[in-house]
This record gives C-alpha cells, structure tokens and sequence, in this order.
C-alpha cells in the first residue's frame, strides 16, 4: 500500500479541518495514511513515504514559519526525495488574500526536492484555498485534489 503524509500547522483549526478532509479522502481510495501537524513530523521520515500534502495557513502572502522550518529542515534529505509525489492547500482570511501564492511556495520547494506535482485544471488551480472556514466549495476542492493525487501516488 503506497505511503502519503498530510501534515499541516493551524492555529485556529481551519487548516487543520482541511488537512483532515484531505486524509480521509485519500485513505477512502486506498492510501495508507499519516495526518500529523507540522510540528510532530520529524524529516527522518520522509524518505518512507511516496507523497506529501502540506498544508499551511496564508501568514502575510507565504506559508506559516513552522512549515517553513520543517521544509528548511527536511534539506538533510535533498536529493533523496526525488519522484515522490507533492501536493499543498492552504486556509486564508479573505478572498484575494495571496492564497494561490501560499499553495505554489510549497509546492515550489517539493519542486526542489525532485518531488512530482500533479496540475488540476478545475477547483483551485494550484491546490484548496479555504476562506475562513471550509465550506462546500473547499470540499469539492479537497475532492478533486485526492481524486488526482491518489492517481499520481499510485502511478509513481
Ligand atoms: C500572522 C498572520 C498573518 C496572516 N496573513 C494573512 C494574509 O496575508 N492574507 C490572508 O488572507 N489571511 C491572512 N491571515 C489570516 C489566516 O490565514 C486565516 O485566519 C486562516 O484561516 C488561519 O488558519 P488556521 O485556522 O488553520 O490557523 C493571517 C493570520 C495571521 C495570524
């Protein structure tokens, strides 16, 4: 059964609420999967998972320091992470609040890493966006994302 961690930082829990429809939609199609916040992952264990799905809140256009600390971190693994999978949502404030930008600075460092990133071409075009609270359209964002990834982890 292939590996995926879905890790995330919250404060006020509505990353967390994402980073948890993310890992049950992923372990409906037959993943085996880990949801742990950021902070509890160490990266040596990385290299045991096919894919990731990171989530962070928008904090000022980027992604919150503690994810940014444990991408910094998971650098003792580069090079090693090559051809795994990559996906990133993230959970803002308000519309237009740089959201996209938050999804593709993540993705970006996977994207360092070697790691493979599968492109959605409805719903968030990068990865989820949640304003505020998850509501129905992050759901069906959430959908489409797991549809595409569990495909990509299984391909991989
Ligand atoms: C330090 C900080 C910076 C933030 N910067 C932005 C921002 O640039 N754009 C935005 O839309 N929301 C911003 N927000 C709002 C959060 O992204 C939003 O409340 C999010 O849903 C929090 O996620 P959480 O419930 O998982 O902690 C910021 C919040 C904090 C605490």
């Amino acid at each position: 059964m292939k590996k995926v961690l879905v890790t995330f930082y919250s404060r006020s829990g509505n990353t967390a609420e994402m980073a948890g429809m993310v890992a049950n939609g992923l372990t409906d199609k037959g993943l085996d999967v880990t949801l742990k916040p950021v902070e509890e992952v160490s990266v040596d264990s990385l290299s045991g998972y096919d894919g990731f799905v990171i989530g962070s809140p928008n904090y000022f256009g980027t992604m919150a320091w503690p994810v940014k600390k444990f991408i910094d971190e998971s650098v003792k693994y580069f090079k090693k992470l090559d051809g795994k999978a990559a996906a990133a949502f993230t959970s803002e404030g308000m519309i237009g609040g740089g959201g996209d930008i938050v999804v593709l600075d993540i993705l970006k460092c996977f994207l360092i890493h070697g790691c493979v990133v599968q492109g959605l071409t409805s719903a968030g075009h990068f990865g989820p966006v949640s304003v505020g609270k998850p509501d129905e359209r992050v759901a069906k964002e959430v959908d489409v994302l797991v549809e595409k990834f569990a495909s990509l982890v299984q391909k991989l």
